[in-house]
């Protein structure tokens, strides 16, 4: 009796364990091609800002600002992330100001404080995701506490 329970609990565990590894690599795949994405984007900000189209550049920052408001941006749900989010955003929002004020100095200034927030927020993912892999894969009472609140 003792040996059927503990049977059905071990492949629950791994059933969910499993389904959430699956679950995982689909979502980090569509996450690694967002952030392709957005590596692309903010390269060509560089372009339009080196060849001085302000029209451009403001369209772009736009559209990179408004990723930042989509659902896969949030790769990571904590309230430091959202806090990371939101600077980049400010810093985005801004180059879009210089560029529809037609400012070259500011804009330039917004690319470069751009740039930072995306190390920045690096940064603070890698401290964090080499944590969260240290627990997670590892600890059943995690796992069966996650499958419950899932
Ligand atoms: C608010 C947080 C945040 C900001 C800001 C941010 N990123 Fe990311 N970035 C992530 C996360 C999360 C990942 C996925 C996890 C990882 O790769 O470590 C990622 C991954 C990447 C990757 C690797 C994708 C791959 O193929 O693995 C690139 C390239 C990238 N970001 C570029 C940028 C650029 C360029 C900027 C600034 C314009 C930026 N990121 C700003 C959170 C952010």
């Amino acid at each position: 009796m003792k040996r059927t329970f503990f049977a059905v609990f071990l492949s629950l565990v791994f059933g969910a364990s499993l389904t959430m590894t699956l679950a995982q690599a689909r979502k980090s795949r569509a996450t690694r091609e967002f952030m392709r994405e957005k590596l692309a984007l903010s390269q060509k900000l560089l372009e339009a800002l080196a060849i001085e189209d302000f029209e451009l550049l403001s369209t772009r920052a736009m559209k990179l600002s408004a990723m930042t408001q989509l659902e896969t941006w949030r790769a990571v749900e904590t309230p430091d992330y959202d806090l990371q989010s939101l600077q980049f955003r400010r810093n985005v929002d801004a180059l879009a100001k210089a560029a529809k004020d037609r400012n070259l100095d500011a804009a330039t200034l917004a690319y470069v404080r751009v740039t930072m927030s995306c190390v920045e927020c690096h940064k603070f993912i890698r401290g964090k995701d080499s944590a969260m892999l240290k627990i997670e894969p590892t600890n059943p009472a995690r796992l069966a506490l996650a499958v419950v609140t899932r």
